[in-house]
């Protein structure tokens, strides 16, 4: 089957960053299903595998984490899924990934399909998704039910990936979202997605926020590095207010200062169920599941911006260089075997 991996960590300007190669077709046993890959898209954690961990011991390391496809054959412990189901999911960070004409994947970390969304548009959104949902309804202990509702959360980043669907999904919860971005198009993309207001995050969030109105917030959500944010997070933060973070900080944090408010400090890593096998791993596929219910009824949209092309190396190469930027608006997407 056709491939697209790695064997050694090269920038992507390298045309051998990422290698087109064909590789053993695997067979489904236990929990896993074998899909037939459709489209898959890009995060940032790819470009980070492959620059920062390396190929492991997977011999030609596959990425690829979001993917939408067809099931083609099942384990025999599998209960979830049949063959010619349609399903989205975001894999592990520790097997081979969706990258591939078939990927084998665990029926508990997979949701069906979305009915009313192509291929491509669905798969834009489970790793995505998953973060957004668990940091907002798990870590920040948002209710969906509309008893937050009023509550304000400010999303450091809020076009990229992760901040349009959390936006989405907090919109929903009633909260009030104030999101940063530090371009025309990437503050009409929060917007878009249902920002209350758009902050400039290369400008002081402080004054900016008491010019606003809101001199503290109630919850505040970083999708950019955590470091330069985490003192001004101690003083917007209201008492008894939470930050959760999905980037890990390069320096130690000092949560003394979360003491006095009474302010609670959390990590969302959405690969954490799957990579330790928690009992509760389930969720994340009843999760997803949910989700596409919801994209069926229209009351969430798909966040892909672009289909970069079909799917192999050279077009890889291009939504890595894209994704490394770090100003990218919502998802890319590749489509089809090319
Ligand atoms: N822990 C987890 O489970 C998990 C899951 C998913 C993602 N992540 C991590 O979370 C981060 C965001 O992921 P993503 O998929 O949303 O990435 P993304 O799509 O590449 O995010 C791009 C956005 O980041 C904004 N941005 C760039 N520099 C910023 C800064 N200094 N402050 C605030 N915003 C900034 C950009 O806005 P402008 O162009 O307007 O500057 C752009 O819209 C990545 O580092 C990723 O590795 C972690």
């Amino acid at each position: 089957m056709k491939a697209v991996g790695f064997t050694r960590s090269l920038p992507i300007s390298d045309p051998e960053s990422l290698l087109d190669f064909d590789a053993p077709m695997p067979a489904a046993s236990g929990h896993d299903l074998l899909v037939e890959v459709k489209a898959v898209s890009v995060n940032p954690v790819d470009y980070r595998v492959r620059r920062d961990m390396g190929p492991a011991n997977l011999g030609t390391r596959i990425l690829g984490y979001d993917a939408a496809g067809i099931v083609t054959a099942v384990g025999a412990d599998c209960r979830l899924f049949k063959p010619g189901d349609e399903v989205y999911y975001a894999g592990e960070l520790t097997r081979q990934g969706s990258n591939s004409q078939f990927q084998l994947v665990d029926e508990r970390i997979v949701g069906a399909k979305p009915r009313k969304l192509s291929f491509a548009d669905a798969a834009a959104m489970p790793l995505t998704l998953i973060t957004a949902w668990e940091a907002l309804h798990v870590q920040l202990r948002v209710r969906p039910d509309g008893s937050d509702a009023g509550r304000t959360l400010l999303i450091l980043g809020g076009a990229g990936g992760v901040g349009c669907i959390t936006t989405q999904l907090a919109k929903l919860a009633g909260l009030k979202v104030i999101s940063t971005a530090s371009r025309a198009e990437s503050v009409a993309q929060c917007k878009r997605f249902g920002a209350d207001l758009v902050l400039d995050h290369k400008l002081d969030l402080k004054a900016q926020l008491a010019d606003a109105g809101h001199p503290t917030v109630d919850l505040i959500f970083s999708c950019a590095e955590l470091d330069a944010y985490f003192k001004l997070a101690t003083e917007i933060l209201a008492p008894f207010g939470g930050l959760c973070t999905i980037v890990a900080p390069n320096t130690p944090v000092d949560l003394r200062l979360f003491m006095i408010k009474a302010l609670r400090y959390s990590h969302e890593f959405m690969f954490t169920r799957s990579m330790f096998r928690t009992p509760d791993m389930i969720e994340q596929h009843r999760l997803l599941d949910a989700a596409a219910a919801m994209f069926d009824r229209g009351v969430l949209t798909s966040t892909r911006s672009q289909t970069v092309g079909t799917i192999n190396a050279a077009n890889l190469r291009k939504a890595h260089a894209q994704l490394e930027s770090t100003h990218t608006l919502g998802k890319l997407v590749l489509e089809g075997w090319g």
